[in-house]
């Protein structure tokens, strides 16, 4: 299993990386992987792991797409690895043109920039430009990055306590999530409806004291927190009194879009327009890249130079990204999110209700989520832990986490066999089945 490469890696990681990373959260002696194919990451002694983390949903068309390498190979060989925005480029310019393709016509302009945190500062400066002011809303268990500003508007409170962030001009609204502590097992609908409740009151006590916010932000399908979508109609709810306050809707697709969801992106399950969104992560399925794609009056307006970065749309993240749109494309991949790994997760997924130990499993295009529960009905983030270490142990490669820690996440590349996901997922419920 130790190869020499692993050893090395291991130990100059251990001497001299920063210890905020995660590097050692699968354990003391993590898998050093050398080679991809695939839903699969090989060790240097040619172990296979089966990869449901896709590097915290980025490599959405699996690993060493043919189609990718050749997008790399064709950029690199052309010599120029960065022109800075000061320079056009063709592959940026394209790159343009294929997102439009994509998205609904009047989110036709995009700001690039290179990871997804970058993107929400991008979109909430955007917002504040347009409007002229400073107060953003955001969602409750929402997460949507680590720099300061993106920081202010992620929930978990632990994320914040040391760090100075700008929370005093954020107003939390709770979001549907069945599992708040002190609302557990209520009705979806009911409690969707009581959050737009909450959000209406807030928007007009705003409006009342003059305070009203630049925009309301959240993730259409919450991804972190465990693949939780709301009832149908609420994104669309929210889309209105947005409009009716004049409140710029921000939808953060970072984690979902791209057909992680069984659409191009989450916020297509309700037929919304949003004024800004967040991309990242399966836009290049590899290469850092991200953006903010917006109406024509809010990102087509805006100064020259009043927010740059200076990798903005490096070249060969560009082709990377215009290969994933072609492949996506030309081979329905979103179809195939949405139709057989969707059904699935659910014909083999589901019968894990039956057990006490599990709440909820959710299923939701390429993602899945299954969170577990002590016998007293407390989330049990050590039972979650123990189904990782399980599924580590047979080599499948599971995302942890979720809004209490309880929930094991399945981010299998959208395009993966039904056969090979079968199979895994067999092995998974065996696993559960052993462990809890
Ligand atoms: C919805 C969402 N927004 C923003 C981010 C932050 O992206 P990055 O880690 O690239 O900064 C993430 C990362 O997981 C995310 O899931």
């Amino acid at each position: 299993m130790a190869g020499p490469i692993r050893e090395r890696s291991i130990a100059w990681t251990r001497r001299h990386e920063s210890t905020a990373l995660n590097t050692f959260s699968i354990g003391d002696q993590p898998p050093l992987f050398v080679r991809g194919q695939g839903p699969y990451l090989f060790t240097e002694t040619n172990d296979a792991y089966v990869d449901l983390i896709a590097g915290s949903a980025v490599t959405n068309l699996g690993h060493g797409l043919p189609a990718h390498r050749e997008a790399i190979a064709r950029t690199t060989e052309q010599g120029i690895y960065h022109t800075g925005t000061r320079l056009a480029h063709q592959e940026r310019a394209a790159l343009y043109h294929d997102l439009a393709s994509i998205l609904p016509p009047s989110l036709s302009r995009f700001h690039l920039v290179s990871v997804g945190t970058e993107a929400v500062e991008t979109a909430i400066k955007a917002a504040q430009y347009h409007t002229r002011r400073p107060r953003i809303f955001a969602f409750e268990g929402g997460y949507h990055g680590r720099t300061v500003g993106a920081l202010s508007i992620t929930h978990a409170e632990h994320l914040h306590r040391i760090f100075s962030t700008l929370r005093d001009v954020v107003t939390f609204i709770p979001y549907p999530y069945r599992f708040r502590t002190s609302d557990d097992g209520v009705d979806e609908t009911e409690l969707a409806a009581s959050c737009l409740e909450t959000l209406e009151q807030r928007l007009a006590e705003a409006k009342s004291t003059g305070d009203l916010p630049s925009s309301i932000i959240l993730e259409a399908i919450q991804g972190t927190s465990g693949a939780i979508k709301p009832p149908a109609g609420f994104l669309t709810e929210i889309r209105r009194l947005a409009s009716q306050y004049d409140v710029l809707l921000i939808v953060d697709e970072i984690w979902t879009g791209f057909g992680r969801t069984g659409k191009w992106f989450a916020f297509q399950h309700d037929d919304v327009e949003p004024d800004l969104v967040c991309i990242s992560k399966g836009l290049t399925a590899g290469l850092p890249l991200a953006g903010v794609a917006g109406r024509d009056d809010i990102l087509g307006t805006w100064p020259a130079g009043i927010h740059t970065s200076t990798f903005q749309g490096n070249p060969i993240a560009c082709a990377m990204a215009r290969a994933t749109i072609a492949e996506i494309k030309a081979n329905r991949w979103v179809g195939h999110a949405a139709g057989p790994v969707e059904q699935s997760f659910t014909a083999k997924l589901t019968p894990l209700f039956d057990r006490s130990s599990v709440r909820d499993v959710r299923c939701v295009g390429a993602a899945a989520a299954i969170e577990f529960i002590q016998d007293d009905g407390a989330p049990d983030p050590v039972r979650r832990r123990a189904v990782q270490d399980a599924c580590f142990e047979r080599r499948i490669l599971v995302y942890g986490g979720g809004r209490q820690g309880n929930t094991i996440m399945l981010l299998p590349p959208i395009n993966i066999d039904a056969e090979v996901l079968n199979d895994t997922l067999d092995q998974l419920v065996d696993i559960i089945e052993s462990v809890t």
